[in-house]
C-alpha cells in the first residue's frame, strides 16, 4: 500500500481506475469515502421481507445495584437473502446482536464469551465507561487455542508496543456504571486492525439507556420504540458475506488496494434484513437510527422525521427534518407520526446519497388503525448549552491521508502515544479538519457542535454527540466535555477501513 498511494491525487487516480461511475472519494454529497463492492449473488427485490426486531437481552441475574448479562460471540448461519444461508459472527449468534435495555443509575455487567476463531474487543459506543471496560482495540478476549503472539500485528506505519496489549482467556466482564442519561448507544467489535471485517461479519447491536425523565415525556414506547440498525453489505455467489480482506483468517490485516478508502456494500440491510418492510399502526413510532455501516453515509428522506435525540441523549426540543444525514457510528432518535395516513398507505424511507438500489432503505405500510397514547412534547429535557468561552483549551486534529496512510495530525496510530491530556470536568474546543469524508468519533466524552466550516451547525447537529460527520475539506468545531473517568481513551475515524488502517489516536483524561 505504501508504495502505491502517495497523496490525494494518487488515490483519486486509483479510485477512478477502479470505476469512474462509483468515484465518490471527494463528492461532498456522496455516500462518503469508499468504493462499492458488487455482490455476485442475485440481489433480492425490495420490501418483501418483514423488518426483524432484535431480541431484547435478558438478565441472568439481578441484585440491588446491578443487572448481569451473558453473551456468547459465535458463528451462526442465518437467512439474510431469501432462500440462502449466510455465515455470520454474532453476539449470541444473531445479527444484529440482542438489544440491551439499561437504566440510568443501574450498573450493567456483561460477560462476553468468545467462541469465534479470532480475538475480539467489545466497545459500548457512546458509553460513559471506565477505561478498563471501554473495549480498547488492544484489550482482547482471545478464543481457546488461539496463538496469542499472532495478535501482535502492525501495518500502515502503526506503532505497536507489546506492553500495551492485554489478553483475556476466552471470557471477560465489561462493567458499565450507566452514569449517563437516556440515550441510544450501540455496541460493536473493536479488535485492533480488524474492526471492519469483524463488524461486517455481524458483531454489532443496539444498547438503549432509559431514565425517569424520558419516561415522563410520554414518547412512543414498547413495540413502538424500535432500533433500526442500518448497514450495507455485499454477498458472494453462495450468499455469503463478501469483503475484500487480504487474509480470510483475519490473522494478517488489510484490504485489497482499491478498498483502502472504505467498503460500500450494494445491499442495504435494516436489522439484518435486505430492504425490509414494517407494518405500522397509524400512530407515532420512535425509531433509534443507528448507522452501523463500515463507510456508507445515508441521507434519509421520504418520511416526515421529527428528531428528538442525538448520540448522547434527548434534545432540548424536537426538530422537524425533511432529510437526515447519518454517518457511520452516528445515532439519531426520531419520531415518525403515521396518523395522517389512511390505512393502506405505503411510505418509503429512501437514501438520497445512494445510487440505483442503494437509494432504497425501508418501507412502512400503514396496516391498522389504533388509538395513540403517545405525545412529543414541545420541550424534552434540559440540555446545557456549552459556549466558546467555556473552553479551557483549543486543539486541532487533522484527519488526512498522508504518505499513503490514514493519519491524525500526520501520525498513524501508536498504541503507546497520546495526542492530548484534557483535564477531567473541563470543556475544550476541538477543531477537526479533513481531506475526505471522515466520521470522527471520540470515546467517553460527549460534545456539542459549535460550527461547520465557519457556518452554523446543521439542523440535525443539536444535542450531545460523540460522532460527527466531517465533510471533504471541512472544519468542524466542537465543544467537548470531559466527564466521567480519568484514564486513556481514544478518538478515531469511524469509517472502519480508515480506523483499521491507523486513523486512531489516544488521549488521556487527567
Ligand atoms: Cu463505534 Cu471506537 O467506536
Ligand atoms: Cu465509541
Ligand atoms: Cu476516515
Amino acid at each position: 500500500m505504501d508504495q502505491l498511494v502517495i497523496g490525494r491525487r494518487a488515490v483519486l487516480g486509483l479510485v477512478g481506475a477502479a470505476g469512474v461511475a462509483t468515484l465518490t472519494g471527494c463528492a461532498v454529497d456522496g455516500p462518503g469515502t469508499g468504493q462499492v463492492l458488487a455482490s455476485a449473488a442475485p440481489i433480492p427485490p425490495p420490501f418483501k421481507v418483514p423488518l426483524p426486531i432484535p431480541r431484547v437481552a435478558k438478565t441472568v441475574r439481578r441484585d440491588d445495584t446491578t443487572d448481569y448479562y451473558e453473551v456468547v460471540q459465535k458463528v451462526a448461519k442465518v437467512e439474510i437473502l431469501p432462500g440462502s444461508r449466510t455465515t455470520i459472527w454474532g453476539y449470541d449468534g444473531t445479527f444484529p446482536g440482542p438489544t440491551f435495555r439499561a437504566r440510568t443509575g443501574r450498573r450493567v455487567v456483561v460477560t462476553v464469551r468468545n467462541e469465534l476463531p479470532v480475538p475480539t474487543s467489545t466497545h459500548l459506543h457512546g458509553g460513559v465507561t471506565p477505561p478498563e471496560s471501554d473495549g480498547f482495540p488492544t484489550d482482547l478476549v482471545v478464543p481457546a487455542g488461539y496463538p496469542v503472539h499472532t495478535a501482535h500485528t502492525s501495518h500502515n506505519g502503526m506503532r505497536m508496543n507489546p506492553a500495551d496489549w492485554k489478553f483475556h482467556d476466552r471470557t471477560r466482564d465489561y462493567e458499565y456504571p450507566m452514569v449517563q442519561q437516556a440515550a441510544t448507544l450501540w455496541y460493536h467489535d473493536h479488535r485492533m486492525d480488524f474492526s471492519a471485517p469483524q463488524v461486517w461479519r455481524g458483531l454489532a447491536g443496539a444498547f438503549l439507556v432509559g431514565d425517569n425523565d424520558e419516561d415522563r415525556l410520554g414518547l412512543p414506547r414498547g413495540d413502538k420504540d424500535i432500533p433500526l440498525l442500518i448497514c450495507d453489505r455485499s454477498f458472494d455467489a453462495h450468499g455469503e458475506f463478501r469483503y475484500p480482506e487480504l487474509d480470510s483468517t483475519l490473522t494478517n490485516p488489510g484490504v485489497t488496494q482499491e478498498f483502502m478508502s472504505g467498503v460500500f456494500g450494494d445491499v442495504i440491510l435494516v436489522n439484518g434484513a435486505p430492504w425490509p418492510v414494517l407494518d405500522v399502526a397509524n400512530t407515532r413510532y420512535r425509531f433509534r437510527l443507528i448507522n452501523g455501516s463500515n463507510a456508507r453515509r445515508y441521507q434519509l428522506t421520504g418520511v416526515p422525521l421529527v428528531q428528538i435525540g442525538s448520540d448522547g441523549g434527548l434534545l432540548a426540543a424536537p426538530v422537524r427534518l425533511d432529510a437526515l444525514t447519518i454517518a457511520p457510528g452516528e445515532r439519531y432518535d426520531v419520531v415518525v407520526d403515521f396518523s395522517g395516513y389512511p390505512v393502506g398507505t405505503e411510505l418509503t424511507l429512501t437514501n438520497a446519497l445512494g445510487e440505483g438500489r442503494t437509494r432504497d432503505v425501508l418501507r412502512f405500510r400503514v396496516a391498522r388503525a389504533e388509538k395513540d397514547e403517545s405525545v412529543v412534547p414541545a420541550s424534552l429535557v434540559p440540555v446545557p448549552v456549552l459556549r466558546r468561552e467555556d473552553a479551557v483549551a483549543t486543539r486541532q486534529f487533522d484527519f488526512r491521508l498522508q504518505g499513503g496512510k490514514w493519519t491524525i495530525n500526520g501520525q498513524p496510530y501508536d498504541t503507546s502515544g497520546s495526542l492530548a491530556a484534557p483535564k477531567l470536568d473541563t470543556v475544550e474546543l476541538w477543531r477537526f479538519t479533513s481531506d475526505f469524508h471522515h466520521p470522527v468519533h471520540v470515546h467517553l466524552a460527549q460534545f456539542q457542535v459549535l460550527s461547520r466550516t465557519g457556518r452554523d451547525p446543521e439542523d440535525s447537529d443539536g444535542g450531545w454527540k460523540d460522532t460527527v460527520d466531517i465533510r471533504p475539506y471541512g472544519v468542524v468545531e466542537v465543544l467537548v466535555r470531559f466527564a466521567g473517568y480519568k484514564g486513556r481513551y481514544m478518538m478515531h475515524c469511524h469509517n472502519l477501513e480508515h480506523e483499521d488502517m491507523a486513523m486512531m489516536a489516544n488521549f488521556d483524561i487527567v
